[in-house]
C-alpha cells in the first residue's frame, strides 16, 4: 500500500513549505464565503467597538443592549450591557420558530454504530423537559450543575437545559479522574452532578458511574446525582441511594415547557477548568451575551457555516473547543452539527472518513494530533471513501506542522478545501488568530493574521512589537467579547495571570499575556511556537506540570519530581517523567507502575507519563533553580548545550541515557 513520502522526501517537503509555500482559497469557496471581502479587518479597526455589534446581531435579544463594551472597571470588561437573552432560546427556539423544525440539530453516532438524529423540535421537547426535571431537583437560577459525561446527545441536552434555567453548567471531561472531578465540584460549590452508567471505548463499556461516585465521595458537599444510562443492560445501571434515572425524570416531565430565562448579557452561561502554572485549575468563567455572540460570529466568519450545512467538529465537548464549535457556536446559527462517541481508529482506521461519506459532511474541524496520526496510518483510508462533500477544513488545539497540513489539504480537502488553522484558547471562548477562508491566503503552519477586531501583537520581553521575521510572545492588546470575565471566585487570580505581565496600570492600558510564544512575518502572519508557562499541550489537551508533579509526589516512595514536555511524532508533545525516590525506595518497575497510577488517578489516562525517568538528582543551576529547558531537550533527544553551568553537571549524562531505553 502507497505510504506518505518517506523521510528525505518529508524533509525536503517540510523545507520547501517552510520557505513560505502559499495557498489561494479556491474561487469555488470564495464565491460562496460567509464572509469574502478583504475590507471587513479595516471597517472593524475603524469602527472599534461597535464592529462587535456585528457578532451579537446573530443572535435574538429579550432586550437590546445599551452599551456595546463598558471599559470602566478594565480589565473586568462588560459586553453588551443592559441587553438580556437566553443561550437555550438562541439555540433552539428561535430555529423552530422560524420553520426549520425539522431540520436536524443534531446527528450522533455511537462507537458500536448505533445513529440518533435530533431535530430541532426534538431537542427543544428533550431540553425542556429536562431543564423541567432540574426545576424538580431544585436547581435555581445560578446554581452551577456540573455535567460529567461523555460524547453521547445526553451533553449537549444538559447544556442547554441548564442555560434554559439560568444555570451556570460546569461539564468536567469524561476521561477525568475522579479526583479531578471532586476538585472542580468542591471548587465550584456544584450541589448538583450529571453523570452515566458507562460509555464505549474500542467496543468495550467503561464504567463511568464508578468513577462518578468514587469522585462523590470527595465532595465536601451534599449533591443530588443525576445518572443517564447509556449502556442499557450491559453495566448493571446501578444508582446509589440519592442517584435519579435521567430518562425517568424527562418521561414525567414530557411535554412541558419551560419558558426561557432572560438572563443579562454578563451573566454566567457555564465555568470550565483549565490548566494553568499553578495545581490548582482554574474556573474560567463565561458569559451569555458575549461568549454566544462571539462563538455564533467565529462560527460564521471562520467556520463558514450555514444552516443548511452539516457540519462535524471532532472534538469533546469536555474541552472548549467544544462547547464553543460543537454546541454553541453551531446551534445558534442552526445548523447540523455532527457527534461522534468513540476512537476515530475503531472498528478501522477508516471511521471518521465513513461518517463524513455518510452524513455529507460539509465541514470538519479536528486537532493537529490527529491529523498526524491519520498520515502516520496512510492515505489508503481516507481514499476509501467519498469525501467531495467537504468545502472547508479546520484545525485548532496545538500548533500543526507544515507536512501534516500539506497531507490534510491534499488527502482529506483534495486540494479543494481551504484549511482555517485557528489559534485560541479556553479563555479567549473562541478563535482569535487564523485566516478568514473566504478572504486571506493560506501559509501552512502559520495560524494566519488576527481577525477583524483583534489586536494581537508579538512583543519583546519589555512590551515591544518585534519586528516581522523575528520571534517574541503574544499579547492581545484590546478585548473582545468571547473573552473570559474573571476566574470563578478569584478575581485577584484573573488579574495575576493574564493582565500583569504587559499592562500599564497607571496608565490604564490592559494587555492580555495568552502565555503563548509565537512569530510574525512581513504580512503579519502569526506563527504559534507553543506555551512559554508550566502548561504542556499533549494531544492538544492542556496540562499543567504542576498538577502532575504534585500528583507524582504523592506516591509513597517518592521524594522528588520534575515534568516537561518532550517532542512527540503524534502527540505533540508527551509528558516525560524525571523523579527522584526516597532513600529506601527502589526504582522498579512496580515503582514506575506505580507512578503512572498515581498520574492517572490524580488527573485521568490523558496524563500519563510516556516514561518515568529515575534519578538520583535533578540537573540544577547553582541557584539552586531546575534546569527544565536542559530535561526538555533530553525528552526531545534534542543536541544538549554547555551544561557546565549547571551545579551537578554529571546527573545530565546519567538521565540522558536513561531516556528512550525502557
Ligand atoms: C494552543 C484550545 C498553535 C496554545 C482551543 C493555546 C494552538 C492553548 C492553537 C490553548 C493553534 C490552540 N496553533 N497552538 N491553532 N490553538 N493552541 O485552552 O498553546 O485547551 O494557549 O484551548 O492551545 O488550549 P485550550
Amino acid at each position: 500500500m502507497a505510504e506518505e513520502p518517506d523521510t528525505d522526501e518529508g524533509t525536503e517537503l517540510e523545507a520547501r513549505l517552510a520557505e513560505g509555500e502559499t495557498y489561494e482559497p479556491p474561487a469555488s469557496f470564495v464565491e460562496q464565503a460567509n464572509v469574502s471581502d478583504p475590507e471587513i479587518y479595516e471597517e472593524f479597526e475603524e469602527n472599534w467597538p461597535a464592529c462587535w455589534e456585528r457578532a451579537a446581531d446573530m443572535l435574538s435579544w429579550n432586550q437590546a443592549y445599551d452599551t456595546v463594551l463598558e471599559d470602566d472597571d478594565a480589565p473586568f470588561y462588560r459586553w453588551f450591557t443592559g441587553g438580556e437573552l437566553n443561550a437555550s432560546y438562541n439555540c433552539l427556539d428561535r430555529h423552530v420558530e422560524d420553520g426549520a423544525k425539522n431540520r436536524a440539530a443534531i446527528k450522533w453516532e455511537g462507537e458500536l454504530g448505533e445513529t440518533r438524529t435530533y431535530t430541532y423540535s426534538d431537542l427543544l421537547y428533550e431540553v425542556e423537559a429536562f431543564a423541567a426535571s432540574l426545576r424538580e431537583l431544585g436547581v435555581e437560577e445560578d446554581d452551577v450543575v456540573t455535567l460529567y459525561l461523555p460524547m453521547i446527545p445526553e451533553l449537549p441536552i444538559a447544556m442547554l437545559a441548564c442555560a434554559r434555567i439560568g444555570a451556570p453548567h460546569s461539564v468536567v471531561f469524561a476521561g477525568f479522574s475522579a479526583d479531578a472531578l471532586a476538585t472542580r465540584m468542591n471548587a465550584a460549590d456544584s450541589e448538583y452532578l450529571v453523570t452515566c452508567d458507562g460509555y464505549y471505548r474500542r467496543g468495550d463499556p467503561l464504567n463511568h458511574k464508578e468513577k462518578a461516585d468514587k469522585g462523590l465521595r470527595g465532595v465536601d458537599h451534599d449533591v443530588e446525582t443525576v445518572v443517564v444510562d447509556r449502556l442499557g443492560d450491559e453495566l448493571n445501571h446501578f444508582l446509589g441511594a440519592s442517584a435519579h434515572d435521567y430518562e425517568e425524570l424527562v418521561s414525567e416531565h414530557e411535554g412541558e415547557s419551560v419558558e426561557p430565562v432572560s438572563r443579562d448579557a454578563e451573566d454566567m452561561l457555564f465555568l470550565m477548568y483549565t490548566s494553568g502554572t499553578t495545581g490548582q485549575p482554574k474556573g474560567v468563567k463565561h458569559t451569555t451575551g458575549g461568549y454566544l455572540s462571539y462563538a455564533a460570529w467565529t462560527s460564521h466568519a471562520v467556520l463558514d457555516v450555514k444552516p443548511e450545512d452539516t457540519y462535524w467538529c471532532a472534538a469533546d465537548i469536555g474541552w472548549i473547543t467544544g462547547h464553543s464549535y460543537i454546541v454553541y457556536g453551531p446551534l445558534a446559527l442552526g445548523t447540523t452539527t455532527v457527534m461522534y462517541e468513540g476512537t476515530p481508529d475503531y472498528p478501522e482506521k477508516d471511521r471518521l472518513w465513513d461518517l463524513v461519506e455518510k452524513n455529507d459532511v460539509d465541514i470538519f474541524y479536528t486537532a493537529p494530533t490527529a491529523i498526524r496520526a491519520f498520515m502516520k496510518w496512510g492515505k489508503q483510508y481516507p481514499d476509501q471513501h467519498d469525501l467531495s462533500s467537504l468545502r472547508l477544513l479546520g484545525t485548532v488545539g496545538e500548533p500543526i506542522n507544515p507536512r501534516a497540513w500539506q497531507w490534510y489539504y491534499d488527502h482529506i480537502g483534495d486540494g479543494e478545501c481551504p484549511i482555517v488553522d485557528t489559534w485560541w484558547q479556553t479563555e479567549t471562548g473562541g478563535m482569535m488568530i487564523t485566516t478568514l477562508p473566504g478572504v486571506g491566503e493560506m501559509k501552512p503552519g502559520s495560524a494566519g493574521p488576527p481577525l477583524p477586531g483583534i489586536d494581537a501583537r508579538i512583543v519583546d520581553a519589555s512590551g515591544d512589537q518585534v519586528e516581522a521575521g523575528n520571534a517574541g510572545y503574544l499579547t492581545v492588546n484590546n478585548p473582545w467579547p468571547g473573552m473570559l470575565r474573571t476566574l470563578y471566585r478569584n478575581d485577584e487570580r484573573f488579574l495575576s495571570e493574564y493582565w500583569q505581565e504587559y499592562s500599564d496600570e497607571e496608565a490604564d492600558e490592559w494587555v492580555y499575556f495568552p502565555e503563548d510564544g509565537a512569530k510574525i512575518d512581513e504580512d503579519g502572519y502569526i506563527t504559534i511556537l507553543g506555551r512559554v508557562d508550566d502548561v504542556i499541550n499533549v494531544s492538544g489537551h492542556r496540562l499543567g506540570t504542576m498538577e502532575i508533579e504534585s500528583a507524582i509526589v504523592g506516591v509513597e516512595g517518592v521524594a522528588e519530581a520534575a515534568v516537561v514536555g518532550g517532542d512527540h511524532e503524534i502527540k505533540g508533545e508527551a509528558v516525560y517523567a524525571y523523579v527522584i525516590l526516597e532513600d529506601d525506595a527502589d526504582a522498579t518497575d512496580s515503582m514506575r507502575d506505580r507512578i503512572i497510577e498515581g498520574v492517572e488517578d490524580a488527573i485521568g489516562p490523558i496524563a500519563r507519563p510516556e516514561e518515568v525517568i529515575v534519578t538520583p538528582e535533578l540537573p540544577k543551576t547553582r541557584s539552586g533553580k531546575i534546569m527544565r529547558r536542559l530535561l526538555e531537550d533530553i525528552a526531545s533527544g534534542n543536541e544538549l548545550g554547555n551544561t557546565s553551568t549547571l551545579r551537578n553537571p554529571e546527573v545530565v549524562e546519567d538521565i540522558a541515557a536513561q531516556v528512550g531505553n525502557d
